[in-house]
C-alpha cells in the first residue's frame, strides 16, 4: 500500500511561522514535523510516500529529495494553483494502483495502521475514515456516526450549536480506486465537504476506525507549542546538541533541549519545556518557559520568554517580555524593553 500525505494548505494560523516555511517542515523538537508520519508510516512497512503540495514545493524536495536518505521512496504531486484536499487527492491519482492510505500532513499520532488496513479490509471497505475523540470539534470536522460506528453526517467546522457529538475527522483514511472517480479532476474540491458527503449519499461501502492514542493537530501556535511540551513530558534527560554549550550557574525546573552550536549563559532559568534549535544564543539572567526558539536567534541579557515562539534569526534585545500565545517572524528583531 502507498501513502499520500496532503501538505499543500498555507499553514494560515501558524503564521507568521508559516510565512516562509511551509507547516509540515517547521521543526518539532529539531526536526522536520513531516518526519515524524513518515517514521510512522515507515514503521507499518509502507515505502512509498507520495507528497501532495502546492504551497513553497521546492522547500519539500531539497529536504526530501527521493526519500532514499529517510528509508523511502517519495514522489511528488505538485498542483499549479492549491486544489483542496479532494483536488489534492486526484492530483496523485497517477502514482496509485490499488488501496492507498491518505494522511493530513499536520497531524501527529500514534495510529496503529496495522489494525486501521484489517478493519478496512474485513469491512471491505471503499473507504475508512479514522476518528478521534476530542473536547471541542468546531475547529474539525465532526463526523456523526451510530453506536455501532455507522456514518450519518460530516459537518466541516461546526459552530457550537450544532454539536452534537465529540467525535471528529482525524485526518487519516484509507481509499480504494473508485474513489478518485467521484472527484472531477483539475479543480477545487474537498475531500472533507464533497467527497465524504457523496459517498454517504451514494451508499459506497464507508466505515470508520476510532484511535484512542495520541493525536494533535499542530495548525495553531498554542498546538505547536502543545505538541513541543507533550514529546518533551515524556523525555527522561534534557539534551543538547553538538557544541552547544550551558553556563553552570543556570537553572533548568523542567526539560531542555537545545540544537547543535547553541548556547545559555549565566544565571537563566528554564522552566517547563524548553525547545532551542541551532546556533542560538541565549544571555544571561533570561527567564525561559514553556517556549520554543528556532534556528538562529539571538535572545539578549533580561529577557523573559513565557509560552511563546521565536522565529528563526530574530534579534530579542535585553530586557524584552514575551508573553501568552506571542509568535514571533522569522528575522523580526524587537527591540529592547518590549513587552508583548
Ligand atoms: N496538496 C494540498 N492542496 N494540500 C492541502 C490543500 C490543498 O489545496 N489544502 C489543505 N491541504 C492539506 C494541509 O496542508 C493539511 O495537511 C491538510 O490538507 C488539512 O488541511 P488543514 O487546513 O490543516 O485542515 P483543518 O485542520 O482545518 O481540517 C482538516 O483536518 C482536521 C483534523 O486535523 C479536516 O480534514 C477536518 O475534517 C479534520 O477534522
Ligand atoms: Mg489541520
Amino acid at each position: 500500500m502507498k501513502a499520500i500525505i496532503l501538505i499543500g494548505g498555507l499553514g494560515t494560523r501558524l503564521r507568521p511561522l508559516t510565512c516562509n516555511t511551509p507547516k509540515p517542515l517547521l521543526p518539532v523538537i529539531n526536526k522536520p514535523f513531516l518526519l515524524y508520519q513518515i517514521e510512522l508510516i515507515k514503521k507499518y512497512g509502507i515505502k512509498d510516500v507520495i507528497l501532495c503540495m502546492a504551497y513553497l514545493p521546492s522547500e519539500f524536495k531539497k529536504y526530501f529529495g527521493n526519500g532514499k536518505k529517510f528509508g523511502v521512496r517519495i514522489s511528488y504531486a505538485i498542483e499549479k494553483n492549491p486544489l483542496g484536499t479532494g483536488g489534492a487527492i486526484k492530483n496523485a491519482e497517477k502514482f496509485v494502483r490499488g488501496p492507498v492510505l491518505v494522511f493530513n500532513g499536520d497531524v501527529l499520532t500514534d495510529l496503529n495502521l496495522a489494525k486501521l488496513i484489517k478493519v478496512h479490509k474485513a469491512k471491505k471497505a471503499k473507504a475508512t475514515i479514522t476518528l478521534v475523540h476530542v473536547k471541542d470539534p468546531t475547529s474539525y470536522g465532526l463526523v456523526e456516526t451510530t453506536k455501532s460506528g455507522k456514518i450519518l453526517r460530516f459537518l466541516e467546522k461546526p459552530s457550537f450549536n450544532q454539536i452534537t457529538c465529540n467525535t471528529i475527522n482525524a485526518g487519516t483514511y484509507i481509499f480504494e480506486p473508485e474513489i478518485f472517480e467521484k472527484i472531477p479532476p483539475g479543480i477545487v474540491y474537498s475531500v472533507e465537504r464533497e467527497v465524504f458527503p457523496t459517498l454517504l449519499c451514494e451508499k459506497i461501502p464507508f466505515y470508520t476506525y476510532t484511535h484512542s492514542g495520541y493525536w494533535i493537530d499542530i495548525g495553531t501556535v498554542e498546538k505547536y507549542l502543545q505538541v513541543h511540551s507533550d514529546i518533551m513530558n515524556k523525555m527522561r534527560e534534557n539534551i543538547l546538541g553538538k557544541k552547544s554549550k550551558v553556563d553552570k550557574r543556570i537553572k533548568i525546573f523542567g526539560r531542555l533541549v537545545m540544537g547543535n552550536g547553541s548556547k545559555i549563559g549565566r544565571d537563566t532559568m528554564v522552566i517547563g519545556n524548553v525547545c532551542i534549535g541551532n546556533n542560538v544564543n541565549v544571555g544571561s539572567n533570561c527567564y525561559l518557559s514553556d517556549c520554543v526558539i528556532l534556528d538562529g536567534s539571538r535572545i539578549d541579557d533580561g529577557t523573559k520568554i513565557e509560552e511563546s515562539l521565536v522565529g528563526r534569526d530574530c534579534m530579542v534585545e535585553k530586557n524584552v517580555q514575551l508573553h501568552d500565545g506571542c509568535a514571533i517572524g522569522d528575522k523580526t528583531v524587537i527591540k529592547g524593553y518590549s513587552k508583548l
